[in-house]
């Protein structure tokens, strides 16, 4: 047993005020509220204000989190941040984060793995308390996802919303953590890219002119990879366990589409009623949408002591993970 354990104390969850449908989406493009449901399960996103970048999301969700908690930014040890829409390259949004909110000496990281970083912060952040490094760490996934799409184009445009979710974690003497399973393909990145903005390819007017400051994203291949990717890694993420699906009582994956998870859940052989679905509201916020569905879950109620939950996700890179706890 390991002497040290690790458990998520308290969660937050915000996402910005202004709503997006899909009888927007009517207006603004050639396509529909049928086509839009059918191929994804989403009705609504969130939009962030033009002011508002992903710390700000982050900032309301950590507070709500720490106020459940009854703690104080000074008693997070270490805040981690995942996010694939940061608010600079540098310096790190988790930084930016503990210092407007009052912390301004302590440890904060970024992690960037696309739509799977709160995956492998949970995995990363585990680590870090049950290796004795840290008592307690703030995670965070935030994202304006928006800023980043290009609403001529109906392929994406419709796909993406804004939010931020936040985990305190702690050590405990019982442990949460069961197991993880990561994984990553960078063989070609063009699957679902930014292309501009980077160390690669700098920002210049003609780039903006043709778009590649914006979200590119080859819809049929994620959506293959996503399933396959989906299946295994909770499988496997099971397996390290020593847990069958039939124990498993909630699957919470990354809400990128609804068919998605339908399919890999169909195959999983898990009932609807255990897999937490969110999407219709939300979107896809990348790294906002684990700690997003599983706020949802534990504020109505769903989620009590001992219940094991599969968190699951997958993005760019090409990358994914899953992580199995027992809620206590
Ligand atoms: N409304 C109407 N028609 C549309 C729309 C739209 N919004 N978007 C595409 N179409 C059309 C296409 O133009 C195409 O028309 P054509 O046959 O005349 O060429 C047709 O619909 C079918 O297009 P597909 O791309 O094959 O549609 P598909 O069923 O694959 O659905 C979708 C597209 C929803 C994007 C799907 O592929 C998908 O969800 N893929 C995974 C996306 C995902 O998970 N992304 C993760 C991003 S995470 C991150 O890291 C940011």
């Amino acid at each position: 047993m390991n002497p040290i354990g690790v458990k998520i104390r308290a969660v937050g969850s915000y996402a910005p005020e202004k709503i997006l449908t899909n009888e927007d989406f009517e207006r603004m493009l050639d396509t529909s509220d049928e086509w839009i449901t059918s191929r994804t399960g989403m009705k609504r996103r969130h939009i962030s204000a033009p002011e508002q970048a992903s710390s700000d999301l982050g900032i309301e969700a950590a507070r709500i989190a720490l106020q459940r908690a009854n703690l104080t930014p000074q008693d997070i040890d270490c805040y981690v941040v995942a996010s694939a829409t940061p608010d600079y390259i540098f310096p790190a949004t988790s930084a930016i984060i503990a210092a407007k909110l009052g912390a301004t000496d302590k440890p904060a990281f970024d992690m960037e793995i696309g739509c799977s970083g709160f995956i492998y912060g949970l995995t990363v952040c585990a680590g870090l308390i049950r290796g004795g490094v840290h008592k307690r760490v703030m995670l965070i996934g935030a994202e304006t996802l928006t800023k980043f799409t290009n609403y001529e184009d109906r392929g994406t445009s419709i796909l993406f919303g804004d939010g931020a979710g936040a985990a305190i974690l702690e050590a405990s003497e019982i442990d949460s953590f069961l197991s993880s399973d990561l994984g990553s393909d960078g063989s070609n990145p063009a699957i679902l890219l930014l292309p501009t903005g980077g160390s690669r390819e700098r920002v210049t007017q003609a780039a903006i002119d043709a778009k590649r400051d914006m979200i590119y994203m080859n819809g049929r291949e994620v959506f293959k990879f996503a399933v396959t990717k989906m299946i295994q890694s909770t499988a496997r993420a099971l397996e390290k366990a020593g847990l069958t699906k039939e124990q498993c009582n909630f699957l919470i994956p990354h809400q990128a589409n609804k068919r998605i998870i339908d399919a890999a859940s169909k195959y999983l052989e898990m009932p609807p009623e255990k897999v937490l679905v969110n999407i219709q509201e939300y979107g896809n916020t990348s790294c906002a949408s684990v700690p997003l569905a599983l706020d949802e879950a534990l504020q109505g109620g769903k989620i009590h002591p001992g219940d094991i939950i599969v968190f699951v996700g997958f993005g760019a890179g090409l990358s994914w993970g899953a992580v199995t706890w027992r809620w206590q």
